[in-house]
């Protein structure tokens, strides 16, 4: 496996960059923008394809590298769906498993640091984003923090993982770069505490200043979605209205863009064609499934929330196709407007 643990002064964040194998896929979780070029010309010297960004939570001390990657390299972006970023492509909820080639974590969710907060696990180590720190915990005091939802994430969810289980934090301000599961429950002072009541009034008795970056971060994380609203401008986005209008149309074809997973959980709509975002370039170029379909057709990409079938507008007009559209808004929209939704066969 490669793993690299790559560390932003500036905020002290740790950036984890993973893949199974030199040539393969890559996941990068809690990128930093200002290190973005970085993550892209490390991913060039390794071989690797990034196809999924994750954030551990709505950052409120950097701004995330989650829209800069996603503009140059296309990726999929992850975040809880509890979390109020405008857009990201993919929001996954407590058990959820993000696969990419050779490699999958599971989602858990962690609320306390921040409603929207998730650790990340994979077999022999979690990402804690700031949930748990080495020998300390994410503050609980802004940011819709609530200190005996955390103790509940800490000791009736993390803390239940095998003591050897690798720790790997979002942040650490003292030079620290991995711990365990095991090590924390010893020695982390903020975890000695007999029950809840007890966390509760050690977290509100902290007193912290702000972090210096909220004001700026936040917002700036909260909006992250540029790419539907170019392409709004450009008229290659059509509303759900005129896409339910255009269903059953023989020169049409509704393209879905998401995971087997995501069509399971979420529904999708009847008569679409299931193509997944991570085999686009394949499909789209001469030879490609979706470039025959194409000729004297037009293609409608639909994602979750409209991002991955945004930039797969852009990818397959790149790619020469000409008649290509997506539903601003993807699903959730179709669902709003009350778009009929079936269940995968
Ligand atoms: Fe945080």
């Amino acid at each position: 496996m490669i793993f690299r643990q790559i560390f932003d002064s500036g905020s002290c964040t740790y950036t984890y960059l993973l893949a199974s194998r030199r040539g393969g896929e890559a996941v990068i979780i809690d990128p930093v923008i200002e290190k973005v070029d970085r993550y892209v010309q490390l991913l060039a010297e390794l071989d690797l394809k990034l196809v999924k960004a994750i954030d551990t939570h709505l950052h409120a001390d950097h701004i995330t590298g989650l829209g800069r990657l996603r503009d140059l390299t296309r990726c999929v972006t992850v975040m809880g769906k509890e979390s109020e970023v405008d857009v990201v492509s993919m929001r996954v909820t407590d058990g959820d498993r993000i696969d990419i080639e050779g490699l999958t974590l599971i989602a858990m969710h962690t609320p306390g640091h921040t409603p929207d907060s998730y650790c990340f696990r994979m077999d022999d180590r979690v990402f804690t984003g700031d949930t748990l720190l080495i020998r300390g915990t994410g503050r609980t005091d802004f940011q819709g923090g609530d200190p005996a939802a955390q103790y509940e994430s800490l000791f009736g969810t993390l803390l239940k993982l095998p003591d050897d289980m690798l720790v790997y934090p979002a942040h650490d301000y003292k030079g620290e770069t991995v711990s365990t599961i095991g090590e924390e429950r010893a020695f982390n002072p903020r975890l000695q505490v007999a029950c809840g009541e007890e966390y509760v009034a050690l977290m509100r008795g902290l007193k912290l200043a702000s972090p210096k970056m909220m004001d700026v971060a936040v917002p700036a994380n909260r909006r992250i979605g540029l790419t539907q609203d170019n392409l709004l401008a450009t008229g290659r986005a059509i509303t759900v209205q005129d896409a339910i209008g255009l269903c059953g149309r023989t020169d049409v074809v509704l393209v879905d863009l998401r995971e087997a997973r995501e069509r399971q959980i979420h529904g999708v709509i009847a008569g679409a064609l299931h193509a997944p975002y991570r085999d686009l370039e394949a499909n789209v170029c001469e030879g490609g499934l979706l470039h025959a379909l194409a000729q004297g057709r037009k293609l409608i990409f639909y994602c979750a929330f409209g991002e991955r079938s945004a930039m797969a507008v852009e990818t397959a007009q790149a790619a020469g196709i000409a008649g290509v559209a997506h539903i601003h808004g993807g699903l959730a929209a179709w669902k709003e407007a009350g778009g009929p939704v079936a269940a995968t066969g």
